[in-house]
């Protein structure tokens, strides 16, 4: 009697306890706003989300700003698209609401989010050129830096190359709204600006793919130029960080139709880039999304290539982000999805190169730290699990 009391008094409290923490799940969700020309930084598991440009908050003027929200996924545990767990910073965002910015991770502790440039939309110039998120204290701070102070740029895309310094290639200039083809380089660790060459640089443009290769080239995909057109993909650019020059290469193979605002990422084995989106600009603020949205190039003989796919296919998007995280290209936000159909979030497998997966649930790779882990939580699963049969049935029986 004593015992079968104490057996429901544990159940009891377990089930509520398991109830509260569904609870607490449930009432507490962070809902992101639409967004694109977002910024998406993957640092230490977590990829964190700021800002962009969210049209479905003014109807009548078409536009409006996703406000200042800030926020994070964790990828150190496995999720579903469907129903996304994020995390949110807003409360300690400093950053104005702003679009067309670009971020990397950078710093002395390469654990720090560098945001540059971008624009809020009034174009008044009273934010700060860089700022930096320190993913350890979770702190906002804008730094003192050295060097010429170029004017403020927007809609291009800073590549890292993983020593601490970032390239930023082209972009508007905030102010005047020229396109501009120079190469500013800043040090992310002593805080220096420079510039590298545009001899033989491709002509301004914004909203391009970019992507740095193994052998430290940067490579430069698509856009849009100051005439509000696309740019054909059939060459690409070549920038050599190490030797500050550029150089062109012709693509063949499966070119894909001119786009901007596409995503580039380096497939997992280094030998071929993977983009996906874009569009094509149609007319002044009309855009066509092309749904043959995955290409590959490989880039030995810059051939361009359609993957087979599997998995069900999402729509195409454009001024979306693109991350690669684990074994997945991830997606984040863009437009040209209905965001009450399909997730904010794409996860396409690109571990295999003969076929690409479109997946729904992120599983975390099993290194030995999650393999104890789970085997440890199985195996108290199973002691509990054991205990309480052999005391219910112990029960039983006497009863
Ligand atoms: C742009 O920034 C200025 C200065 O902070 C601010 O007054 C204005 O409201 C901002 N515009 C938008 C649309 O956020
Ligand atoms: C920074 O982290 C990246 C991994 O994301 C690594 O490849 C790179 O070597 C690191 N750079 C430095 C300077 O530690
Ligand atoms: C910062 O480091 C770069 C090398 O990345 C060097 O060229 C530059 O002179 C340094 N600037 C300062 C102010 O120390
Ligand atoms: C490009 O489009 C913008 C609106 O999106 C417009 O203000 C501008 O005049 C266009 N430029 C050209 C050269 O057509
Ligand atoms: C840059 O110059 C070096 C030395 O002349 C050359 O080996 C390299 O291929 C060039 N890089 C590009 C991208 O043209
Ligand atoms: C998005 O999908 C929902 C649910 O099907 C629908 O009610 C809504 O009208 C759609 N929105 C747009 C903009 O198509
Ligand atoms: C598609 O898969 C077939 C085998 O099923 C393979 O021969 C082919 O190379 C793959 N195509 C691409 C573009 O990877």
């Amino acid at each position: 009697m004593l015992k079968n009391s104490l057996i429901y008094f544990i159940l009891s409290n377990l089930i509520q306890f398991l109830f509260l923490i569904e609870i607490n799940c449930q009432t507490t969700p962070f809902k992101p706003t639409n967004r694109h020309l977002h910024t998406a930084t993957f640092v230490d598991n977590k990829l964190y989300i700021l800002s962009g440009f969210d049209d479905s908050v003014d109807a009548v003027a078409g536009a409006g700003t996703a406000g200042n929200q800030f926020f994070y996924l964790d990828t150190s545990v496995s999720f579903k698209t469907q129903s996304l767990l994020w995390h949110d910073l807003t409360n300690i965002n400093i950053v104005p609401s702003y679009i067309g910015a670009t971020s990397v991770k950078g710093g002395t502790n390469n654990k720090t989010i560098i945001l540059y440039g971008g624009r809020n939309l009034t174009n008044v110039e009273n934010m700060a050129l860089v700022y930096m998120f320190d993913t350890q204290t979770n702190s906002w701070n804008v730094p003192q830096m050295t060097g010429e102070n170029y004017i403020r740029r927007r809609s291009l895309t800073a590549i890292t190359d993983y020593n601490g310094k970032i390239y930023l290639f082209g972009g508007v200039l905030i102010g005047d709204d020229s396109f501009v083809n120079d190469m500013l380089i800043f040090d992310t660790i002593n805080l220096s600006w420079g510039k590298g060459s545009s001899l033989n640089a491709p002509v301004p443009r914004i909203n391009y793919g970019a992507v740095i290769l193994p052998n430290k080239n940067i490579i430069y995909i698509g856009g849009m130029n100051s005439l509000n057109e696309s740019l054909p993909l059939d060459e690409v650019y070549i920038y050599d960080t190490i030797n500050d020059n550029w150089s062109t290469k012709e693509t063949s193979g499966l070119i894909p139709s001119n786009r901007d605002g596409l995503s580039a990422i380096l497939g997992l084995d280094g030998q071929q880039i993977i983009i996906f989106g874009g569009g094509q600009q149609v007319g002044v603020a009309e855009i066509t999304i092309p749904n043959d949205a995955l290409y590959t190039l490989n880039i030995n003989t810059f051939e361009w290539n359609i993957p087979n796919i599997s998995g069900e296919i999402p729509r195409a998007r454009i001024y979306h982000k693109a991350n690669i995280i684990g074994k997945y290209m991830v997606i984040s936000f863009g437009e040209g999805y209905n965001n009450s159909i399909e997730s904010d979030i794409l996860l396409l497998d690109i571990s295999n190169n003969d076929e690409f997966t479109w997946k729904t649930k992120f599983v975390i790779p099993l290194t030995p730290a999650t393999i104890a882990g789970i085997t440890v939580g199985t195996l108290l699963g199973g002691i509990l699990f054991i205990l309480f049969g052999v005391l219910l049935f112990k029960d039983k029986i006497r009863n």
